[in-house]
C-alpha cells in the first residue's frame, strides 16, 4: 500500500479539526447554565432528544451552522448550535424529525440561524412524510437579531401551517414560550406542557399588570394546568420532561407517519368478539343515573386501553384514540358526568379539532352519543355558541373518513344532528335499546306542548306526570329512528365491540369523491 493512502491516527490534523468542532458546537452554555437549568428540574437539549428517541438513533443536521449577526456585542460570543440541536431519528422504529432548543445557549432565544435550521428540519419532515416533534424551551426572538428574528418565527408559521394535515406536528414546551412564540406551537396538532416548568403567554405578568391591573404569576398566567383546564391550548400535561417523552412516543403509535398512510396497525391483542356484560347492566339502569362514559370507551377497546387527548378541558366532551382489533380509531364521546354531556363552545371547539385531525390522517371516527342538547345560558349565546358550535357541526359534515356512531341514552335536538348522525353521513348508525332519540326530552316537550292544559287541569302534577310518561313510551326509544332507517340497527349493548369491529373493517376501504373546490370556511 502506498505510504499515502495507509490509515492514519484518528488524530490527523483534518480529523482533529473537525472533533474540535464538533466539541465547540455541542459545549451547550457552559458549567455554570447547565446548573442553572438542572436546578429548574429541566434537562439538557441533547439529554431529552436522547429519551424521547430510540436509543442510538439521533442523526444531528446543522451542528455548525453559526450566527451570522454581530449586533449588540453578538460578535465576540460563540453560540455553540445557536442555541438548538436539529436532525431525525426514530420513535419506536418509525421516523421522525426533531429540534431541541437549548435553554443554556442565550435562553434558547431564536435568531436567524437558530430558525433556519429548525425550518430546514421542517422541510426534512415535510419531504419524508415524517412526524415533527418541536422541543421548546427559549426565551423567544433574539431581541439582538431584531427583525431577523422575528422573519425566522414567520418562516416557521409558514411551514406549520404547510405541514399541517400533512404530517403530524407536535409540540413539547418545556420551559418558557412568550410573545408570539406561542404561535407556532398552537399551529401544531398537539402540544405537551410539563406541570411546574412549562410557561406559555403573550405578555407576560408585568405587561398585564401595567396594562390592565390584573395581577398574576407565571403559573397562574400561562402554567400546565392554566392551558389544559382553561385555554384548551394544552392537549397533555406530564408531570416531568420524562413522563412527557413516555406519552409523545406513545401518541406517535397511534398516528400515521403523514396523511397518505394510514396509521399503523398493531397485532390484534384482545378477543374482536369479547361481550361486556357491564355494558348490558348500563342499559337497564334508569335514565336518569349516572354511569362513567370512561367505563364504556375501555370497556369497548382493545386491552381496555383509551390515550385520552384534552383530558383537563371542556371535559363535557371525551376524545382520544383507542384501538380496534389493532387498528387506530379516534372517539368522540359525550361525557354525561360533566354538564349532563351537553356541547358548549368548548366542547365544539375540542370536537371539532380533533375531528378534524383524524379526518386529515385517515383515522376513523367513532361517537358514543349521549347528550341532551347544547348548554343554554348568556355566557354561551353572548360567548358565540351559534358560531363557535358550527365547529364541530361543520367537521363532521366534512370529515369523510369511515364514520361509526353509536346512540348510548340521549340524543336530542341538533345535537342529535351534530354527533355524527345518519343525516350528515355517519356511514354505520347504531343505537343501544335505551337510546332516546326526540327533539327535546320528556320534560321539557310536555311543558311547551301541553302548557295550556297544564295549567287548567284540576290535578296538573298528575297531568304533567301521565303526559311525560306517554311522551317517552312515544318518542325517548330508537325505534322512531330505526323505523325510519336513521338508525341501522338497534343492538344488544354488550356486542357493540363486536359489532364496531365488523363496522370498521368493513369501512377499511370506503372511498369518497372530494369536492373540486380550494377549501370551505369553517366558522372559526
Ligand atoms: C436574547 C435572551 C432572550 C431573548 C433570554 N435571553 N431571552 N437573549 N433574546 N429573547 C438570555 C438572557 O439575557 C440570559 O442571558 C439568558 O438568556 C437566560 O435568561 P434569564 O433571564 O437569565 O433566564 P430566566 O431568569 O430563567 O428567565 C427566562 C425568561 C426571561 C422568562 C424567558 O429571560 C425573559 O423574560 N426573556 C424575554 C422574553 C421575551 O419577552 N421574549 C421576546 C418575546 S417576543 P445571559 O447572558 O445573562 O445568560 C417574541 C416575538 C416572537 O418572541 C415573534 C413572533 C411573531
Amino acid at each position: 500500500m502506498a505510504d499515502n493512502l495507509k490509515p492514519k491516527s484518528i488524530f490527523s490534523s483534518k480529523t482533529a479539526g473537525l472533533l474540535d468542532r464538533r466539541k465547540r458546537a455541542t459545549a451547550g452554555g457552559g458549567p455554570e447554565k447547565e446548573q442553572q437549568q438542572r436546578a429548574q428540574g429541566k434537562l439538557l437539549a441533547r439529554e431529552r432528544l436522547e429519551l424521547l428517541l430510540d436509543d442510538d438513533s439521533f442523526e444531528e443536521i446543522d451542528l455548525l451552522v453559526e450566527k451570522r449577526s454581530k449586533e449588540f456585542g453578538l460578535g465576540e460570543k460563540h453560540l455553540p448550535a445557536d442555541g438548538v440541536v436539529a436532525g431525525f431519528g426514530r420513535v419506536n422504529g418509525r421516523g421522525v424529525c426533531v429540534f431541541s432548543q437549548d435553554f443554556t445557549v442565550m435562553g434558547g432565544s431564536l435568531g436567524l440561524a437558530h430558525a433556519q435550521k429548525i425550518c430546514k428540519v421542517m422541510d426534512l419532515a415535510m419531504a419524508a412524510g415524517v412526524p415533527m416533534i418541536g422541543l421548546c424551551d427559549s426565551g423567544g426572538a433574539r431581541i439582538q437579531e431584531g427583525v431577523e428574528s422575528l422573519g425566522g418565527y414567520a418562516e416557521i408559521f409558514y411551514r406549520n401551517v404547510q405541514a399541517s394535515g400533512s404530517i403530524p406536528q407536535i409540540s413539547a414546551i418545556l420551559g418558557p414560550c412568550a410573545g408570539g412564540a406561542v404561535y407556532s406551537p398552537a399551529l401544531t396538532d398537539f402540544v405537551f406542557m410539563i406541570e411546574g416548568t412549562s410557561h406559555m403567554f403573550i405578555t407576560g405578568p408585568d405587561v398585564i399588570k401595567s396594562a390592565t391591573g390584573e395581577s398574576c404569576d407565571f403559573e397562574s398566567l400561562g402554567g400546565a394546568q392554566t392551558h389544559s383546564a382553561k385555554s384548551g391550548v394544552c392537549h397533555f400535561i406530564a408531570g416531568s420532561e420524562q413522563d412527557c417523552f413516555r406519552q409523545i412516543r406513545e401518541l406517535i403509535d397511534y398516528l400515521p407517519q403523514n396523511c397518505r398512510e394510514k396509521p399503523a396497525a398493531v397485532m390484534p391483542s384482545d378477543d374482536p368478539n369479547r361481550k361486556s356484560e357491564v355494558l348490558d347492566q348500563i342499559v337497564e339502569m334508569e335514565a336518569k343515573k349516572s354511569y362513567k362514559i370512561h367505563d364504556v370507551i375501555w370497556e369497548i377497546a382493545d386491552g381496555h386501553q383509551f390515550f385520552e387527548v384534552h383530558r383537563h378541558f371542556a371535559r363535557n366532551i371525551v376524545v382520544g384514540f383507542i384501538r380496534l382489533n389493532g387498528e387506530t380509531v379516534g372517539l368522540v364521546a359525550n361525557n354525561p358526568s360533566v354538564l349532563s354531556g351537553a356541547l358548549d363552545i368548548g366542547a365544539s371547539e375540542k370536537g371539532g379539532r380533533f375531528v378534524r385531525f383524524c379526518d386529515a390522517f385517515k383515522i376513523p371516527l367513532l361517537t358514543l352519543v349521549d347528550v341532551p342538547g347544547y348548554w343554554p345560558g348568556l355566557e354561551q349565546e353572548w360567548g358565540g355558541i351559534i358560531r363557535k358550535g358550527a365547529k364541530l357541526l361543520y367537521a363532521y359534515c366534512e370529515a369523510t373518513v369511515p364514520k361509526v356512531t353509536v346512540v348510548l341514552r340521549k340524543a336530542y335536538g341538533g345535537a342529535y344532528d351534530v354527533m355524527s348522525s345518519k343525516h350528515i353521513r355517519g356511514d354505520i348508525n347504531y343505537a343501544w335499546p335505551c337510546a332516546e332519540i326526540a327533539v327535546m326530552g320528556p320534560q321539557g316537550a310536555v311543558d311547551i306542548l301541553f302548557r295550556s292544559e297544564i295549567k287548567k287541569s284540576s290535578e296538573p302534577a298528575t297531568l304533567r306526570e301521565k303526559l311525560i310518561e306517554d311522551y317517552r313510551l312515544k318518542f325517548a326509544s330508537p325505534y322512531q329512528a330505526a323505523e325510519r332507517g336513521y338508525i341501522d340497527e338497534v343492538i344488544m349493548a354488550s356486542e357493540t365491540r363486536q359489532k364496531l369491529i365488523r363496522a370498521f373493517q368493513f369501512l377499511k376501504n370506503k372511498r369518497t369523491d372530494p369536492i373540486p373546490k380550494k377549501h370551505g370556511n369553517i366558522p372559526l
